[in-house]
């Protein structure tokens, strides 16, 4: 069985910073990455900046720089969120490096010797903030598809003949069921071929950022095209030319947002299969973030910021709550009031709680010293199966991307260790049996420990704080029958989520 597997995020434009939707994306890999790897994966995990195009070389002269400076600027703002939000990438692309140059010019040449480049003129309605063009008859209220405004245009321009693609790729989907996830999206990318490909403009010659076209300089190379090989370029691409035989581009998932399933579902595998390389294993979307009710813009004042969310609260805090909040695929709404909630609900009061109500008495009253019980009773091993069946369920869960109902299970657990607490009543056993009492507390803990290796991939900065408290050496790799040492030598105890109470308001007003 092949265990490397190579997760992308979708690459960034440059032209805005980043906000919470982008976090979004770049979350559900990380913790999707992690989750891999605790399965016990070789992985190999990018993400990166999108940085050719009209739309950057406008933007970098409104704001008086040259595009390079004005996306160094702004890569740069994407890459330092990497580290606030305690991501694992292995690689961040910049389409400007030479390595990424270099791919797009080996893949054009690729595709041009195969025979599906063509010179041709391009006449239609351009979207530029989009950087696509569209036919009158998809236009919407004069807009264009994706929303953005158009203008008629006319230009010299190469094609890719994608018209030749259209039953090769419903073949593909066929015989790939799992290709495209949710399925609806699928059904979507069907229709859209089922009424017929035209072929696809890849070349522009209105403007001078992006790859030239080799051998014709005046062109350069449509920004989705050079966008798309960046997953190449990170693969080692064209030095490591057989892809086909690469592990990790055999198991390769592209997540990406709702909007762009089409470049990526179609548009993607077209341009592989027409070089002979596999298309990705699967394409993910997810949903989009609204931001208290709308759409995030600037001008509604509505953007949220995750630095911001992440110096308050923690990353863990924020990576819980966009987990936890959306379901995948579906759209959802970022509130502070719901973010705030769902952290002292869950993480302070249940989780957090349960964590420091064990730790502080077995320092209390143990002198932060257990030792595994000699005998187990009912209701400990009721306890223990429970918990079990809730860790039994994530990773088919994980594997569905149903990461909003795998985080259900493990409150669930939660809710089951606060209940064992409450019916053991460790503080009474502390006068009338005081052997009980510790085993009870070994008891607790150690199914604590196990939820809390679950929770790793979402929340590792408290996993790891945990495990140290409990002064124990332990690899995140996911192993339901783990046990903890017999004898557990507690260390320094920290509160892992502070509740957050009506006096921290001025703090979290700024968020
Ligand atoms: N540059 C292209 C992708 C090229 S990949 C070869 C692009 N960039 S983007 O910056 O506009 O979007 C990148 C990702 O951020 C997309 O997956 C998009 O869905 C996601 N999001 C941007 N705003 C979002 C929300 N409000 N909510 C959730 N995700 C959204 O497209």
């Amino acid at each position: 069985m092949n265990k490397n597997i190579f997760i992308t995020t979708p690459i960034y434009y440059v032209n805005a910073k980043p906000h919470i939707g982008h976090a979004y994306t770049t979350v559900v890999c990380d913790v999707y990455a992690r989750f891999c790897r605790i399965m016990g994966y070789n992985v190999k995990f990018s993400t990166g900046t999108d940085e050719h195009g009209k739309k950057v070389e406008q933007s970098a002269i409104n704001n008086k720089q040259t595009p390079q400076q004005f996306a160094d600027e702004i890569s740069g703002l994407f890459r330092n969120l990497l580290p606030i939000l305690n991501i694992s990438n292995d690689d961040f692309i910049r389409t400007t490096e030479l390595r990424h140059k270099k791919t797009v010019e080996h893949f054009w040449e690729k595709l041009s010797d195969a025979g599906y480049i063509y010179l041709g003129k391009y006449e239609g309605w351009y979207d530029i903030r989009n950087e696509a063009y569209f036919a009158e008859s998809e236009l919407i209220d004069g807009k264009s598809p994706l929303g953005g405004d158009v203008t008629y245009m006319t230009e010299p321009c190469y094609f890719f003949k994608l018209s030749a693609f259209g039953d090769k790729l419903l073949k593909y989907y066929d015989e790939h069921p799992d290709f495209i996830f949710p399925i609806s999206r699928k059904n979507e990318i069907v229709s859209f071929i089922e009424q017929g490909l035209t072929d696809l403009a890849i070349s522009r010659t209105t403007f001078s950022w992006g790859v030239p076209v080799p051998n014709d300089p005046k062109h350069v190379v449509y920004v989705w095209l050079d966008a798309l090989t960046n997953y190449l370029t990170v693969n080692g691409y064209p030095e490591n030319e057989n892809q086909n035989n690469d592990p990790y581009w055999q198991n390769v998932i592209h997540f990406v947002g709702k909007e762009i399933v089409r470049f990526h579902a179609l548009y993607w595998p077209a341009f592989l299969m027409a070089v002979g390389i596999n298309p990705p294993k699967q394409i993910v979307s997810h949903g989009w973030w609204l931001s208290e009710g709308q759409k995030m813009s600037k001008s509604l004042g509505n953007v949220q910021d995750p630095y911001k969310y992440c110096n308050i609260f923690g990353s863990d805090a924020l990576r819980y709550y966009l987990l936890r909040e959306l379901t995948f695929g579906a759209d959802g709404n970022f509130s502070k009031e719901g973010f705030i909630k769902r952290y002292n609900s869950v993480l302070a009061d249940s989780y957090g709680n349960l964590c420091n109500r064990v730790l502080s008495f077995i320092q209390k009253y143990c002198n932060g010293n257990i030792n595994r019980p000699e005998k187990l009773t009912d209701d400990d091993k009721n306890f223990y199966r429970s918990v079990s069946d809730c860790i039994q369920s994530c990773p088919q869960l994980i594997q569905e991307y149903s990461f909003n109902r795998y985080l259900e299970k493990l409150e669930h657990a939660i809710t089951l260790s606060n209940q064992y607490l409450d019916n053991q009543k460790p503080w009474t056993l502390k006068t009338s049996d005081k052997n009980r009492m510790s085993a009870t507390l070994y008891v607790c803990l150690e199914n604590i420990y196990k939820i809390t290796k679950m929770l790793y991939p979402v929340i590792p900065v408290a996993s790891e704080k945990f495990t140290k408290i409990l002064n124990i050496e332990t690899s995140f790799t996911y192993n339901p029958d783990e046990k903890l040492p017999d004898n557990i030598e507690l260390g320094e105890i920290k509160i892992l989520f502070p509740k957050i109470s009506d006096c921290d308001v001025d703090v979290y007003a700024n968020v």
